[in-house]
């Protein structure tokens, strides 16, 4: 149909097919060759099966770079999820507990004091969500605000202290400043939580975890320490890259990750110190405001 709506008479017909992955994709089909009486040669057949050849590679290889941009895409997608999804827990971790709590709690004050504590819960698991359509919208991810050292510590030590004595282990904190940083205080807090999960899952039972902080020249400094196994030596030089865990089921090794990515956000810096049977020490510097 097509030679005759072209108004053409085949003669001879040379047809090279386009494979990838040992399927047909495509073919060139040409029709009367001009001159030698409208025969192709043998030489022409190899010269259009080395063209055909060439055409083929170039659409395999579009194809293959395509499928890589779609699998880059899923994974950088699937990267944030399971970062959201790591740190969601926590905060749920909390409502469940503090509303356990007020269920059983029969002085009112204390009740509200509870209240309050799901209210930012909730609160912060809405604002963890909105991360998630700023880093799908490319925005920046870290709001920081002048804030006092010591609430951030004393705030993290209130929400956690009760959970943390519970479960049998020592919480000390400290703060040996007065000083203000320019911190998105959610984010810091993420980084002590994740930083205090570890630490407690490196602990056997009477372990102790604690958080100080302080001054050192014109940084403030957190520690945060545990007196527990140590970081295994295998992973200590990778222990802030992604997907890096050991020792643990269900541990996505994320947590240090996020971690590492929140502290550089600040432009702080964290060091850790670990001894095998005796403890670790993660060290935060963050800038102080003057
Ligand atoms: N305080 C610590 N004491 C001993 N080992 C630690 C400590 N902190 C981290 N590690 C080691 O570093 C690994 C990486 O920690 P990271 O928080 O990044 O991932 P994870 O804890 O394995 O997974 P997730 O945080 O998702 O539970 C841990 O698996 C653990 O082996
Ligand atoms: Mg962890």
């Amino acid at each position: 149909d097509i030679y005759k709506a072209l108004k053409l008479t085949a003669g001879q017909v040379a047809c090279i097919p386009f494979n990838s992955e040992d399927k047909i994709t495509g073919f060139i089909e040409l029709i009367n060759k001009t001159g030698d009486h409208g025969y192709f040669s043998e030489n022409d057949t190899i010269m259009i099966t080395s063209i055909a050849s060439q055409i083929s590679r170039g659409i395999e290889n579009y194809r293959l770079k395509e499928e890589k941009i779609k699998a880059d895409r899923l994974s950088a997608i699937g990267n944030m999820m399971s970062t959201i999804v790591h740190d969601l827990r926590t905060p749920m971790n909390n409502i469940y507990g503090f509303v356990d709590l007020m269920l059983d709690e029969d002085d009112r004050d204390t009740r509200e004091e509870y209240a309050e504590i799901v209210n930012d819960q909730i609160k912060l698991l809405n604002n963890m969500t909105t991360d998630v359509l700023d880093f799908a919208k490319g925005k920046t991810t870290i709001l920081p605000v002048k804030h006092p050292v010591d609430k951030l510590v004393k705030n993290f030590a209130k929400l956690f202290e009760e959970d943390i004595k519970r479960k049998g282990y020592k919480f000390e904190w400290s703060v040996d400043t007065a000083s203000m940083i320019y911190i998105d205080p959610e984010k810091i807090s993420r980084v002590f939580m994740n930083i205090m999960k570890n630490a407690l899952e490196a602990m056997e039972k009477g372990g102790t975890f604690r958080l100080q902080a302080g001054e050192a020249a014109d940084m403030i400094v957190f520690n945060l320490s545990d007196t527990g196994s140590g970081i295994p030596e295998e992973i200590r030089e990778r222990l802030f890259d992604s997907f890096v865990t050991s020792g643990k089921e269900g541990g996505t090794g994320l947590g240090l990750a996020i971690v590492k990515k929140v502290i550089d956000d600040h432009k702080g810096q964290i060091e850790v110190e670990s001894e095998t049977g005796k403890g670790t020490t993660f060290k935060i510097s963050i800038p102080r405001l003057k």
